[in-house]
């Protein structure tokens, strides 16, 4: 089939590769020249260029700036622009969704079928059917960063929100291979899908502020909130995945996610203040290391050097966005402290974002005459640190794992301070659980 596929950020790009590869025919359509021609020259925001390149060279993958092209090309268009929170609000800006079915609607001939992807408020495809003569579905996308092309090529469900027969043929039609390999396939009204995405980003972040709600009850107790995950995660109805206590969750994605999701429940009269509350103990996480990073210093951090291992969101990625390591790095560094990051991937952005944080070439540069280690984003490369070497790295040998992921009698044995979030302190809390305060 040949489809086009209107913006071409980390999702628009990752799903016009992964139309070439299933067999398409794709032209990507971007505003943007420059990005244009950066993915037509095979560099690309994803993990598998390979990818990119394979299909850009082949001639069955190009770009453009043009609607009007883009309209001529094909008959299934689709829509894949960002949606961020608004300025003045919680809820999401929809002015590139809005502006991009405009546009497509004008050029696109009657039997076009135009597919939103972006992750909009609950009514949006309906608005935007009434507003359009072109025929209108959507079609949600769950891909997570780093993972995006086996998300997009083998994903845990296909939800396509249809209002006909036809739409649904064509869409079938297009992951015809996907189907075939046996996924999942949800058909449902267009609040339906809309809802699938919003429904399952809000349970995500959910869960991660559920155990990280433990991890402050542990801190209260000398309970261990690792061993508490661990222990009902065996219960297959609670699961383990998604309940990693730490610094919680950040990127594009979750945060905005939520938030824009109880603004909208706010608008059709229903509450979701939960909602509020699970944004709320996320953010409490990172107050939590500030503090922890005070305590360890004696009660200030003015003029202590510290280190930040991890600036991205999450591992696997560079992106930066409402990054927990960087707003706790921020925060430090507003309180005086002399802040130095590393990150493996994403040191580019983080240094556009915060210029005024140093930054070190690796993980041993960084970690050089430190008074305070704090380890924020769960790269393995971190976890490969020998605590005996980072000790003769460093000035005081203390740390703070905010990811709970390293291990603590290790780091002890080395002769380290060693403090995590949800769990006591080595030598804390006794078997009992009285704490030794
Ligand atoms: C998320 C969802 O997982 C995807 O399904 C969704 O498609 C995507 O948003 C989106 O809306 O486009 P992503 O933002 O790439 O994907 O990242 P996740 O892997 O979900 O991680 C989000 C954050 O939660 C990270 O900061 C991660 O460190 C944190 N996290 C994750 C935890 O703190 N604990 C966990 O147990 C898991």
């Amino acid at each position: 089939m040949r489809l086009t596929v209107i913006g071409t950020g980390y999702l628009g790009a990752t799903h016009a590769a992964c139309m070439a590869e299933l067999g398409h025919e794709v032209l990507g359509v971007d505003v943007d020249p420059d990005k244009v021609a950066a993915l037509q020259a095979g560099r690309v925001p994803f993990h598998e260029p390979a990818l990119l390149a394979k299909h850009t060279a082949s001639g069955r993958l190009r770009f453009t700036t043009s609607y009007e092209e883009a309209a001529a090309f094909g008959e299934v268009h689709f829509i894949c622009v960002g949606t961020p929170q608004r300025k003045d609000s919680e809820g999401a800006d929809l002015r590139y969704v809005d502006s991009a079915f405009a546009s497509m609607a004008r050029y696109a001939g009657p039997d076009a079928l135009l597919v939103g992807k972006s992750t909009v408020p609950v009514g949006t495809a309906g608005r935007l059917a009434d507003t359009h003569a072109a025929e209108i579905a959507w079609n949600p996308e769950f891909l997570r960063e780093g993972f995006a092309v086996e998300d997009t090529l083998r994903p845990d469900r296909l939800v396509l929100g249809v209002g006909s027969e036809r739409a649904e043929a064509l869409l079938r039609a297009v992951y015809a291979p996907v189907i075939a390999a046996g996924t999942p396939v949800v058909t449902a009204d267009f609040p339906t899908a809309e809802l699938v995405k919003t429904a399952a980003n809000a349970f995500l972040a959910t869960k991660i502020s559920f155990i990280n709600a433990m991890a402050e009850v542990c801190e209260a107790t000398g309970a261990d909130v690792s061993v508490l995950a661990e222990a009902i995660g065996h219960d297959d109805r609670i699961g383990k995945k998604f309940l990693r206590s730490g610094v919680g969750f950040g990127g594009g994605c979750l945060p905005k996610d939520i938030r824009a999701f109880a603004h909208r429940a706010d608008e059709l009269g229903v509450s979701l203040a939960f909602l509020r509350e699970v944004d709320a103990i996320n953010m409490r996480r990172r107050d939590r290391v500030v503090e922890l990073a005070r305590e360890l210093c004696g009660g200030a951090v003015l003029g202590a050097r510290i280190t930040v291992l991890g600036a991205a969101f999450k591992p696997d990625s560079d992106d930066i966005r409402d990054s927990p390591a960087l707003n706790v790095a921020a925060r430090l560094r507003l309180d005086g402290a002399d802040v130095t990051v590393h990150d493996p991937e994403a040191m580019d952005n983080a240094r556009k974002a915060f210029p005024l944080l140093g930054y070190a070439v690796s993980a041993e540069e960084a970690l050089g005459g430190a008074d305070l280690v704090l380890h924020l984003t769960e790269w393995p490369q971190f976890r490969e640190i020998s605590p005996d070497t980072a000790r003769s790295l460093v000035s005081r040998p203390r740390i703070v794992d905010g990811r709970g992921v390293l291990d603590a009698a290790e780091w002890v044995a080395a002769g380290w301070e060693f403090r995590a979030l949800g769990r006591p302190a080595p030598g804390e809390a006794d078997r009992m659980g009285r704490l030794k305060r």
